[in-house]
């Protein structure tokens, strides 16, 4: 479903480069449900920045749905990763004046979904991940564990062909981070295609593959490191 060929990510600043991805492989099909695990600075949120079409890599191929989108026009690859990546972040990145159903709708929104629709779809998605009674409320009337569902919720929405974590447990406390690798258990349950970035071993560990990024390059492991 997805597959990366000898990705590579330099960056320049001022008269240095940083070569911080020299050459990663990664096929992810689908249903799977991967950890990357790395060294602070080792380059996780570049890969998924690059997996996620937020960032270009400097060299090598991607393909997404057996289509290259590394040549693609920005258009089309916002297009895409609209359709086909949902993303779930460290610190939620709800929109704070919005509630957590407008904020679930979002997504369908820049979609131009139909409203009745956008806003079926996203009370259905709020409940799949057990917060349709916190509809109404905005994330600062919520518990960072809820933001993080409702973040889950609009990752959801749009029925992604991936979802990308990056480090979705790393403001909560054990016990709710818990419940969020549950969650993204239960999910993977039902054919969604997860890949995780973690620093938690634990968290690494309910994932049914684990990679490990080190100088620049990824390598698959039996159990995480
Ligand atoms: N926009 C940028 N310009 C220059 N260097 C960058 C840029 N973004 C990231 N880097 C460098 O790339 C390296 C990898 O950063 P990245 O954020 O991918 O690491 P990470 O593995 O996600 O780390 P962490 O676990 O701390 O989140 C770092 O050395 C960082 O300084
Ligand atoms: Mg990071």
């Amino acid at each position: 479903m997805l597959r990366l060929s000898d990705i590579r990510k330099t960056y320049r600043v001022g008269p240095t480069t940083v070569d911080v991805l020299r050459g990663v492989d990664l096929e992810v099909n689908r249903g799977d449900f991967v950890s990357i695990m790395g060294a602070s600075g080792s380059g996780k949120s570049t890969l998924m920045n690059i997996i996620g079409l937020l960032d270009e890599p400097s060299s090598g191929s991607y393909s997404l749905d057996g289509r290259e989108v590394s040549a693609m026009t920005d258009n089309r690859r916002s297009a895409i990763r609209n359709a086909s990546i949902g993303f779930v972040f460290q610190s939620f990145h709800l929109l704070p004046r919005l509630t957590a159903l407008e904020n679930v709708r979002l997504p369908l929104i820049y979609r131009r979904a139909g409203g009745a629709e956008a806003g079926r779809r996203a009370r259905a998605s709020l409940e799949r991940v057990g917060m349709a009674d916190r509809a109404g409320h905005k994330p600062n009337e919520l518990s960072d564990g809820q933001q993080q569902r409702v973040a889950i919720a609009r990752a959801l929405v749009g029925g992604p062909a991936i979802v990308l974590a990056d480090e979705p447990t790393g403001a909560l406390d054990p016990t709710t981070g818990n419940d969020i690798v549950n969650l993204f258990a239960e999910l993977n349950g039902d054919g969604t295609t997860l890949v995780v970035v973690t620093h938690d071993p634990e968290v690494a560990h309910r994932c049914a593959r684990h990679t490990h990024i080190d100088a620049g390059a990824l390598r698959e492991e039996t159990a995480p490191a």
